[in-house]
């Protein structure tokens, strides 16, 4: 194996001992240099970032290859001549430079290692990475603000102008007029607390801290809980219908969490669809297969990929932040299962998610 790795690697100067194994494999560029500065092995993630042959890096001088400079404009290679020589020195800080190539100028993320042999430079590694990627995450996190600060502002400027308004003018208002002010303030702030809470969710599930405490969990019984919940706010009984069939195992799952899931699939069947909320639960001896249906208009094939995205929106609007959906599939995913979006025999839409039976906990 090991054998097979070192002649597959190359190009890689035979007498330089540089060890081989799975330097193409890298995702990142690595680059082996001399004391002196010549190029004593180059991987194919590096070639490729830099925009040449690997065998043609190989025996030429570094600062032919990688023509780095700092934001100052300094050569890298010459600015880091002291370091070289420092005994003490064994690696640097990753930093931003500036590759300088036939295709124009683009930033890399550097960091090199200085192996020395009491304290004398043998060589050095140097891996680098371009930072789009790196970028675009960060373009990510910066939408996500500039969208949470925006979804947090209207809810929090109708509380202020409520407020000020009843503080400086209480007595020009009547009982029912501050009612319905005070209404709004206490309903806004809902909002603002339901929007926090989804926020968390979502940080969880993006960083895979989602914690579930699994319980033996009645899918017929958590999805009546659902609708009594709905009823009790309104909705006629008559929208809603629940079967309930097959070979249904005992489920461990976490009872918050699918009422989560639950909640806001037929949350969305309300607000988004129409006509009758049908659930239909199947065991399928493994687990349970659910569908969520009702007999809107249904969602347009080709927008079903984008729906779970974060913040995802259709038109028109009609409240909500767009984070139900992105929730509900980590909850799903979070228990071992899937979610999809297909159309209902009626025509509305049908969310369906399967879900294995889960163990206990404690096993
Ligand atoms: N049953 C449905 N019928 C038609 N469109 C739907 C249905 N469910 C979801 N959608 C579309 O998918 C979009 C995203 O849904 P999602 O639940 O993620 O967000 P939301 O309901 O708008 O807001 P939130 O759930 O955060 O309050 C909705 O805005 C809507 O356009
Ligand atoms: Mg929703």
């Amino acid at each position: 194996m090991g054998q097979v790795a070192l002649q597959a690697s190359r190009p890689v100067r035979e007498d330089s001992e540089v060890p081989t194994a799975a330097y193409d494999e890298l995702p990142d560029g690595l680059l082996v240099v001399s004391a002196g500065g010549e190029v004593l092995a180059l991987n194919r993630a590096g070639a490729r970032l830099l925009g040449v042959e690997p065998e043609q890096a190989v025996g030429r001088h570094v600062g032919d290859v990688l023509g780095l400079s700092d934001d100052r404009g300094h050569d890298w290679w010459a600015a880091s001549a002291k370091l070289r020589k420092l005994p003490g020195v064994t690696r640097t800080p990753e930093q931003r430079l500036v590759l300088s190539g036939p295709s124009g100028e683009r930033e890399l993320m550097v960091t090199s290692r200085y192996v020395r042999q009491e304290g004398t430079l043998v060589r050095l590694v140097v891996a680098f990475r371009d930072t789009e990627a790196r970028e675009r995450a960060e373009r990510g996190r910066a939408d996500l603000v500039s969208t949470v600060a925006h979804e947090l502002r209207s809810p929090l400027t109708s509380v202020k102008g409520f407020t000020a308004t009843l503080l400086a003018k209480w007595d020009r208002f009547n009982d029912e007029q501050k009612k319905i002010m005070l209404q709004t303030v206490n309903a806004d702030a809902d909002r603002v607390t339901r929007l926090i809470s989804e926020l968390l969710d979502v940080s969880r599930i993006d960083s895979g801290r989602l914690e579930l405490h699994r319980q033996v969990v009645d899918l017929g019984a958590a999805v009546k809980r659902v609708f009594a919940g709905r009823v009790a706010t309104g909705e006629p009984p008559e929208r809603f219908h629940l079967q309930v069939d097959g070979d249904l195992p005992e489920m461990w799952l976490d009872p918050d969490k699918m009422d989560q899931v639950l909640a806001n699939l037929v949350e969305n069947a309300l607000r988004h669809g129409a006509g009758t909320v049908t659930v239909h639960v199947h065991g399928t001896g493994a687990g349970a297969e659910v569908t969520v249906s009702d007999e809107g208009e249904g969602i347009p094939s080709e927008i079903r990929k984008r729906i779970f995205a974060k913040f995802w929106r259709g038109q028109p609007r009609r409240g909500g932040t767009g984070l139900g959906l992105y929730i509900t599939r980590g909850i799903v995913a979070a228990h071992g299962g899937s979610i999809t979006v297909g159309r209902a025999d009626g025509g509305g839409a049908q969310f369906r998610f399967s879900l294995p039976a889960g163990t206990p906990a404690f096993l």
